[in-house]
């Protein structure tokens, strides 16, 4: 069975750490009553890792457009991988829009986005304050639907390698042996 290139799975499965580290640190920093030092160090991390995740969806995305993705096999219903082609679709959109959000957002906010403390990201609106109350709401609303679809993928992805067992699932995982690039 063809799979994927080494570096589309590499690109993969650090994205896919990368997102579920930065969704659980949004979700408690923004529980943490009040203003301490703790909260706004870990608002830093997450802006640093969302912006990271900015920067390897772009180079995930050039990488699919010259590489094509293995074929499915034969023997799955054409339902299945249109349903597969459309999730995989919004999830591209997804990687993109949920950090985007983020960015506008903070600077919305006023704030700028200082990378890794080190280099200041372009400030590309003024503070709107209008406008910074509904990307909170889109930030996190769009965060609940990658939420929701990522959970499918994953459901889908584990009935391959269950149920189906049409190897699927291993054309994503890493391996040991010379075969792709
Ligand atoms: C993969 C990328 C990202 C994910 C998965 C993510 C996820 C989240 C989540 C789950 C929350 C909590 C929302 C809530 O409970 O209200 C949050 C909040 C927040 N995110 Fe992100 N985020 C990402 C990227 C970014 C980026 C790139 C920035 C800015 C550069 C950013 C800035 C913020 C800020 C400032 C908040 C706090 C919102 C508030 O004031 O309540 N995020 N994020």
């Amino acid at each position: 069975m063809l799979r994927y290139t080494k570096t589309a799975i590499a690109l993969h499965w650090l994205i896919a750490v990368l997102i579920i580290g930065t969704f659980t640190l949004g979700l408690v920093m923004t529980d943490i009553p009040g203003l301490t030092p703790a909260k706004l160090r870990y608002f830093s991390w997450h802006k640093w890792a969302g912006v990271t995740v900015l920067l390897l969806a772009v180079l995930r995305l050039l990488w699919r457009l010259v590489n094509r993705a293995p074929p499915y096999p034969a023997a799955m219903p054409a339902w299945q991988k249109s349903a597969a082609h459309a999730l995989h679709g919004v999830l591209y959109v997804l990687i993109f829009a949920v950090p985007l959000s983020g960015y506008f957002y903070t600077l919305a906010a006023g704030v700028p986005v200082v990378y890794f403390g080190l280099f200041e990201l372009p400030v590309l609106i003024q503070p709107d304050p209008a406008l910074k109350a509904v990307l909170k709401e889109v930030h996190y609303w769009l965060n609940m639907l990658m939420a929701g679809l990522v959970g499918m993928h994953v459901a889908a992805a584990l009935k391959h390698l269950v149920v189906d067992r049409d190897g699927v699932m291993q054309r994503m995982l890493p391996s040991f042996k010379k075969e792709n690039s």
